[in-house]
């Protein structure tokens, strides 16, 4: 029984083992994270004039591409005897370390910005039994305080600060590149903290050291208007977004998501919050693909390359025979709230076909 606790056939670890921080005598934490779908996107790609696939991390099994660094960061922590973790979070992180803490059966702390972490997300932190706390104060104070409480020993860090969370997150290339065949031409993303865009570019850099693909994607990535201190090249003292996800105004991986930018030849540009929320209504309406509001700015931000003369990318640079891949990190039931505001109440009507012919206009 034991051995079966620790021990899965499946998830990233398993999957892409010689590429990961691990050895045979690793305990593996995981819940069969990653494979997920690439979605090839018959109405975006012909919205766009360019073949577009989404990458669908909402499908992971805690709803966000973070499981995918967790389960290599639990693991290990496991391995050197921890037994407590902790994390700052605007959300997702500590939905997941919360849930591999939980598969590892040690305990979680979460520090939180009060007030503003999505319903589902702080929904997933109490589920899964983590203690939660929260700050006044944003994310950026919150993982000061991370970092602070870090250095007693006492818990093991499992922000992306956390060079594993980096190693387990760079799989998400190697799935795209397994399935395309080869790297797409472009990748883009949301950025937060910064941690996935550096992670993507590191993963897509060593398969392709190892052979595995012919050539490396541009990357580009979208910050939200009110929350983007690489775009601006400043801290942002109160970063306000309605993706709450990206609500962060001194990301950790600052410097390797310029490096990413740089190397990859991309670059980094804002998308405005109604920008996001009208690609994700367009997401779910046209693709039947429901994700978080900060999931959405990497399509919002491939929709501004082609709709607008401010963008940092055109879409003139990118050949009509590209290949693009979106991110989409987070699944959309975790933020009920936004599409709640927008939702008309429901009158119920008589319980007859009559009646419910009506209701919807026959
Ligand atoms: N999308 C979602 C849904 C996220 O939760 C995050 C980050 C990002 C995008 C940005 O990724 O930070 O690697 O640039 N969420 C972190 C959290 C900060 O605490 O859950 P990043």
């Amino acid at each position: 029984m034991h051995t079966e606790r620790t021990t899965s056939k499946f998830g990233v670890i398993e999957r892409y083992r010689d590429y990961l921080p691990v050895t045979e005598s690793t305990p593996i934490v995981s819940l069969g994270e990653g494979t997920t779908p690439l979605v090839f996107c018959l109405q975006l790609s012909e919205r766009v004039n360019r073949a577009v696939f989404v990458k669908n991390e909402g499908v992971n099994p805690t709803g966000s591409f973070k499981d995918r660094g967790m389960t290599v960061a639990v693991s290990k922590a496991i391995a050197h005897g921890a037994k407590a973790l902790i994390c700052a979070s605007t959300g997702n992180t500590s939905a997941s370390a919360a849930a591999y803490a939980a598969r590892a059966g040690i305990s979680c702390i979460v520090i939180l910005p009060a007030g503003k972490i999505a319903m589902g997300k702080l929904l997933q932190a109490f589920a899964y039994g983590a203690k939660i706390v929260a700050i006044d104060g944003n994310f950026d104070d919150a993982l000061r305080l991370v970092r602070e409480l870090g250095q007693g020993g006492d818990f093991t860090i499992v922000n992306s600060i956390n060079p594993d969370r980096i190693a387990g997150q760079k799989t998400a290339a190697f799935e795209i590149i397994d399935a395309l065949g080869d790297a797409p031409d472009f990748h883009l993303l949301p950025v937060g903290n910064a941690g996935n865009i550096a992670a993507c570019w590191a993963g897509y850099r060593e398969y392709h050291a190892r052979g595995k693909s012919t050539k490396l994607p541009v990357m580009l990535g979208f910050q939200a208007e009110g929350a983007a201190p690489i775009f601006y090249n400043r801290i942002v003292e109160k970063p306000e977004t309605v993706a709450s996800a990206i609500r962060i105004g001194n990301p950790a991986s600052w410097k390797q998501a310029r490096a990413a930018i740089t190397e990859s030849h991309g670059a980094i540009d804002i998308v405005s919050d109604k920008e996001i929320l009208a690609a994700q209504t367009w997401l779910a309406r046209h693709e039947g693909i429901f994700v978080e509001p900060a999931s959405a700015a990497s399509v919002a931000g491939l929709f501004k390359c082609c709709d607008s003369k401010q963008a940092a990318y055109s879409v003139q640079k990118i050949p009509e025979e590209s290949r693009i891949v979106c991110t989409v990190t987070g699944h959309g039931l975790k933020d009920p709230d936004v599409v709640t505001a927008h939702m008309k109440e429901l009158k119920s009507v008589p319980a007859t076909v009559n009646a419910v012919r009506r209701a919807v206009g026959l």
